[in-house]
């Protein structure tokens, strides 16, 4: 048996707006381009008449008669150049925002315009931010969207097809009834996310995590899924190495707790400016939890929502996601002491595998994921 075997419901994305501002039109640029360059000729004539007329002579006279024409058309070119690259940028810039904005309407639109300028396919949306963008319905066909913020998308019956999203982050996105066929989701972090409906034919799932998704029904002979993160929990045998080896603590489980904290500020002192409540009390609050985390791993339903809300909670104490890192290792550093020759290894991987399940949870949820 597992535990967190169970699949949450996915929450629903906010409809926060972004502002999103509307691209400049060719006309626009076209009015820019001219403007840019007229001042440049003007500037380089004024430039050329002011040498010639106050040196006609010299050697600078003489210089600027001769290549100083030249040389304005060059910088003109430069000028052009620059002025026109910096106004892509910013019209790229902005078509990025509109396609992960919070509106479907904007969202959708700004697909039209990406596709158009073959900007879905060429690469340029990869390691973009689209957090909470509203796809739905959207056409992106063989789009290029790799190493990409997509947590929390609503992609739901959009089409897909051939869509490469290698390393991207989709966790808690909505995919359901996407068309994704020959889509490529290789090391993509799918956690939490709802591919319910989805026509999954073709497509890669190799090494992505899809720890607590919603799949439906998968072809496993069509969709390549055999090497994706797919377990959520701890064996049987994982879950009775913790219980058991807790039982030799319980009893003393206060003066655990409180060997956790001194091993945990001994290692790390700036820590405990986090902490503001008095460290025995602490402790003492630690202790409880951790003993109804230990005896509900096989009981989903009462662990998850007590996992999530502790993991918001803990954002709001400031607490970060390298935080939980150093706490594991003061964790298991007083197990090992507390329980000496009983804590093999095996015992140790199974704790491992416990604190890496919750801190997960934990962290997820303090992002706002679950
Ligand atoms: C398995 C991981 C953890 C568990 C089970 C856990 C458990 C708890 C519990 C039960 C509380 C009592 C308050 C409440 O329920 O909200 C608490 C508070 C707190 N925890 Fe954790 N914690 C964990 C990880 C961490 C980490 C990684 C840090 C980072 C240093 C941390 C820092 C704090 C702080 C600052 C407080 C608030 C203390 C105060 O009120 O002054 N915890 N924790």
């Amino acid at each position: 048996m597992c535990i967190f075997a169970k699949i949450t419901r996915l929450n629903k994305p906010g409809h926060l707006f972004k502002s999103v501002k509307i691209a400049l039109s060719p006309k626009e640029f076209d009015r820019i381009n001219i403007i840019s360059l007229l001042f440049g000729i003007l500037g380089v004539s004024i430039l050329l008449l002011g040498i010639q007329l106050l040196h006609p002579g010299s050697y600078m006279g003489v210089l600027s008669n001769s290549y100083g024409g030249w040389l304005g058309i060059v910088a003109d070119a430069v000028l052009l150049y620059c002025i026109n690259n910096a106004i892509k940028r910013e019209e790229e810039q902005r078509l990025i925002e509109q396609f992960g904005s919070e509106s479907n309407a904007f969202a959708l639109d700004a697909t039209k315009k990406l596709r158009k300028k073959g900007w879905l396919n060429n690469g340029k949306l990869n390691e973009s931010n689209l957090v909470h963008a509203q796809l739905q319905n959207a056409n992106l066909g063989k789009s290029k969207l790799q190493n990409v913020d997509l947590s929390h998308a609503d992609l739901s019956n959009s089409f897909l097809v051939e869509a490469d999203f290698q390393g991207s982050n989709l966790t808690g996105a909505n995919l359901s009834k996407a068309e994704c066929r020959w889509a490529d989701f290789r090391n993509v972090n799918l956690r939490w996310a709802n591919l319910e409906g989805a026509i999954l034919d073709g497509a890669k799932f190799d090494g992505a995590d899809l720890r607590f998704a919603k799949l439906g029904k998968i072809n496993e002979r069509t969709t390549q899924i055999d090497n994706a993160i797919l377990q959520e929990g701890m064996s049987a045998e994982e879950i009775e190495l913790v219980q058991n080896s807790c039982k030799l603590i319980r009893k003393t489980m206060s003066e655990f707790s409180q060997a956790f904290y001194r091993e945990l500020f001994k290692a790390n002192p700036i820590i405990k400016k986090l902490f503001l409540t008095n460290i025995d009390n602490q402790a003492h609050k630690f202790a409880q939890f951790f003993e109804i985390l230990v005896g509900s791993l096989n009981d989903t339903e009462k662990l998850l929502p007590a996992l999530k809300s502790l993991g918001r909670r803990h954002a709001n104490y400031g607490v970060q996601e390298h935080h939980y890192t150093i706490v594991g290792a003061a964790l298991i550093q007083t197990l090992r002491k507390s329980l000496g020759t009983t804590f093999t290894n095996d015992v140790e991987q199974a704790w491992l595998k416990m604190y890496g399940l919750v801190t997960m949870i934990m962290i997820d949820a303090s992002k706002g994921l679950v």
